[in-house]
């Protein structure tokens, strides 16, 4: 594997395979067996948006792996005054081992990997958040044996996460229903891409999405970058709040996911976040899991 720019890049046996890699890591850092496939290696990381989760697991995971992190946030260095990522990448190339990114236009992610020499990992961008997904893949393999027969849901955006999750989902062989309102929806690239599966379902009615779901997965209505759009957004997506209700049409065992930060009483209601909040702090473990592997798929050669 070379960089991490976006699910859509992978195969479905590629994604698999970083999932079994993430699983066997998760398993030596609980039992202390030590795993320095990174020793000495330097990864670079840029923030153009705010972080915890993303910016502590990705500095945990590759000290853990026996290398260590620069941590370059937009103020303060030349990125913020404008420096072309063409610029940075072949700099940021000659000192570091591997880049992780997060950002806003995806074709920032793209072209710091083709103009830069080391392997790039996509942190977040508007288009896609794919470090997160494969974590919430791990997270429900992990709670539910394997991707066979499931059905996952997502109610909310058509934001990074969902057009994540649409992609990650169906490659690895779930069906994959997405409620959103009208002019919510994801990108024609995500569409196009969905349209090749039977088990894919749009639509604008969050019941419907939600029947006989194995797994409901929701997320902010205002993202990064949105925060002038607030008003109308909360206005677009009353009904689409995950409340007992919704969750009443998922199967009876059904789990949730949310990549955090949550907005309690907004996307989701404090009781059904609270009732899966196993599920949703392991899916935050996870994180660190799921990047160690990507760090050690593409930086270990
Ligand atoms: N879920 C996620 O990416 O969290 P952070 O924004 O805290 O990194
Ligand atoms: N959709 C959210 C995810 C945060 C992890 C955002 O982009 O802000």
């Amino acid at each position: 594997m070379e960089h991490l720019l976006k699910l859509l890049d992978m195969t479905g046996e590629e994604i698999i395979d970083v999932l079994n890699l993430a699983d066997q890591l998760k398993y030596e850092t609980k039992h202390g067996i030590e795993h320095p496939h990174l020793k000495g290696k330097c990864l670079g990381m840029i923030f153009e948006k705010s972080s915890t989760r993303t910016r502590v697991s990705f500095e945990v995971g590759i000290n853990q792996l026996g290398g260590y992190a620069v941590v370059l946030a937009s103020e303060g260095s030349q990125i913020g005054r404008g420096e072309p990522v063409q610029d940075t990448a072949r700099v940021l190339s000659r000192y570091v081992d591997g880049i992780m990114i997060r950002t806003f236009e995806q074709q920032e992610v793209e072209d710091l990997a083709k103009y830069g020499s080391v392997p790039v990992i996509n942190g977040l961008t508007d288009f896609c958040h794919p470090c997160q997904v494969l974590a919430d893949l791990m997270t429900i393999r992990e709670f539910k044996g394997s991707f066979e027969g499931l059905k996952m849901c997502f109610i909310g955006d058509g934001n990074n996460m969902m057009n994540s999750l649409i992609v990650g989902g169906l490659k690895v062989g779930m069906a994959v229903s997405v409620a959103c309102p009208e002019g919510y929806r994801p990108p024609q690239e995500i569409l196009d891409f969905a349209k090749g599966y039977d088990c894919f379902e749009l639509t604008d009615d969050p019941m419907q999405a939600a029947k006989n779901a194995d797994v409901v997965i929701t997320d902010v209505w205002t993202s990064m970058g949105q925060e002038e759009e607030r008003q109308k957004r909360e206005a677009a997506f009353k009904g689409y709040c995950v409340d007992r209700n919704i969750m009443a049409k998922a199967k009876p065992d059904a789990m949730v996911q949310h990549c955090l930060p949550a907005h309690r009483g907004e996307e989701i209601t404090e009781e059904v976040f609270e009732q899966n909040a196993q599920y949703i702090f392991e899916e935050a473990e996870n994180r660190l899991h799921a990047q160690k592997a990507v760090m050690v798929k593409t930086m270990a050669k």
